[in-house]
């Protein structure tokens, strides 16, 4: 499975690359207003700082404007992914954007026909919504595994990119539906290291060490 960051924070970005835990980062309009930074300035220094896909999202509301910010994104850097909304107009610009090699990342699916119509139109990734659905007392997980049914019922190659990721059981539930990637914010990312049984466990061996006066080094 692969791990993306959602996130435009270089610092949090940069920890995890180091750590070989960033296969690709996933921005959105809301994450780039809380970086503060210039969307085409950031998404230069992720691209430049890992090597995986970076979606950068456009924000046009119609198809041909959608496809002309998706062209200056894309011309960032060679692993930019556009992401664009799962509309009408975001299918149209999928299937111009995808037919010129550019990775397209439709975004915003909560429904698995949204799934199955933006792979017809040519997605690189698909993106559901898991946090959101569970939001509103539905399950998110649910549309991850029917999603995954129809794409291998009939071979469709889109990656399953399952985002709006909240907790850490989000990511081992999607693992085990066999989405391709999760997208994640890096605290959820950080926490998946962490069981209190594991603190408990060294807390007692750091005082039975210290009751041996013996030292390694
Ligand atoms: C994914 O690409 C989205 O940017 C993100 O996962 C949305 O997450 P949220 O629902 O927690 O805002």
């Amino acid at each position: 499975m692969k791990f993306f960051v959602d996130s435009a924070e270089i610092d949090a970005i940069a920890e995890l690359n180091d750590l070989g835990m960033v296969d690709g980062v996933t921005t959105n309009p809301s994450l780039i207003l809380k970086s503060g930074r210039d969307i085409l300035e950031v998404t230069k220094e992720i691209c430049a700082l890992v090597d995986g896909p970076v979606s950068a999202e456009v924000v046009a509301l119609k198809s041909d404007e959608m496809i002309t910010e998706g062209r200056k994104l894309a011309e960032i850097a060679p692993n930019v992914t556009v992401k664009v909304p799962l509309t009408w107009d975001g299918l149209k610009a999928c299937k111009v954007l995808s037919g010129e090699g550019k990775m397209v990342n439709v975004t915003l699916c909560f429904s698995a026909n949204q799934a199955l119509i933006a792979a017809k139109a040519g997605a690189t990734f698909i993106s559901p919504f898991i946090g959101r659905l569970d939001d509103i007392n539905m399950d998110g997980m649910e549309l991850i595994a029917d999603i995954r049914e129809i794409y291998d019922n009939y071979g469709f190659q889109t990656e399953i990119l399952a985002a709006s990721i909240r907790a850490v059981n989000h990511v081992s539930d999607a693992a085990k539906i066999g989405a391709d990637v999760i997208t994640a914010p890096p605290e959820v990312i950080r926490k998946l290291a962490s069981h209190p049984l594991t603190d408990k466990g060294l807390a007692a061996f750091v005082a039975d060490w210290e009751k041996t006066g013996q030292s390694i080094l």
